[in-house]
């Protein structure tokens, strides 16, 4: 078998063109454009990469961006004071803090600052227990993007057997839940279980987010099994010294054998973004009506 490859990239194009024109209308109802504060502290390369992604996409959508660049050395006590400015701020519907943030701020009480209603990232406490009860909140916007994927693919989702492997705050705890209420039986693999191979041949959908170049093997994945990599690694390249990126599966491998997988890049990466623009406009028509 050959796999589909699931292309996150128009999915996310379509979601974006979906979310621009609900904007206008929200614009035009409310009279203010919905907005997104972007917080990043520090000179990370990457995260300022990702937070100049997050201004264009969020400006294209025909929403208002806000971008706060501290210096790394900033202390918590002045971070803490711009998040509750912009916790106050009526322009601003959703407040996203780049993470990681350097060492020395304490990244739980700077999140615990955030309100959980513009907590459009959802790593809020009170988003993580709504999540976990079933109450309305924001859902984290890479596992939020993997769902979607998973249903566009496969429908209803129910009675279909989850392995999650990788439990971080961001990614696999919040996607072990989104499964679980879509009433999957759902497994979450992490650095110490068992057989690991064996758990994930179980699987009719593996979403892998660990972080480990190419950990998950071809021989490891059911047959038609839908596969969903989290993973962005930069490797040597094989030749001229270049890197490339490549996810925490063995694509070509599990590409053979799955009904279905993405692709790194082009898969999940897309989404999060797009999902990022959707929880700030589903912020801005909670907080205005
Ligand atoms: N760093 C890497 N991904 C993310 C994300 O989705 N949100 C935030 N706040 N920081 C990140």
């Amino acid at each position: 078998m050959t796999a589909t490859v699931i292309d996150g990239k128009a999915f996310a194009a379509d979601l974006r063109a979906r979310i621009a024109t609900l904007a206008a209308a929200f614009s035009a109802q409310a009279g203010r454009q919905a907005g997104l504060a972007v917080v990043l502290v520090g000179e990370d390369p990457a995260s300022q990469v990702y937070v100049r992604s997050k201004g264009r996409s969020t400006v294209e959508a025909g929403m208002a961006s806000f971008e706060h660049k501290l210096p790394a050395d900033t202390d918590e006590a002045t971070l803490l004071a711009l998040v509750e400015r912009l916790n106050a701020d009526p322009a601003v519907d959703g407040i996203l803090v780049q993470l990681p943030l350097p060492r020395h701020l304490d990244e739980q009480k700077v999140i615990a600052t955030i309100n959980p209603d513009k907590d459009v990232d959802g790593f809020h406490v009170t988003n993580a227990g709504r999540l976990a009860v079933g109450q309305a909140g924001f859902v984290p916007c890479t596992p939020l993007g993997c769902l979607m994927l998973l249903k566009d693919r496969l429908g209803d989702l129910a009675g279909l057997d989850a392995v999650v492997i990788g439990r971080s705050n961001i990614v696999g705890k919040p996607m072990a839940q989104l499964l679980l209420a879509e009433s999957c039986t759902v497994t979450v693999a992490h650095s110490k279980t068992q057989n690991l191979p064996e758990v994930v041949r179980r699987a009719d959908i593996v979403v892998a987010a660990v972080g480990r170049p190419e950990m998950v093997k071809g021989d490891w994945i059911k047959p038609g099994a839908t596969v969903i990599d989290v993973g962005i690694n930069r490797v040597p390249g094989a030749q001229d010294g270049k890197t490339r990126l490549v996810g925490d599966v063995a694509y070509d491998e599990a590409a053979a054998v799955a009904g279905a997988i993405t692709p790194v890049p082009g898969g999940v990466g897309p989404m999060t973004i797009a999902v990022l623009l959707r929880n700030t406009l589903v912020a801005a028509y909670r907080n205005a009506g």
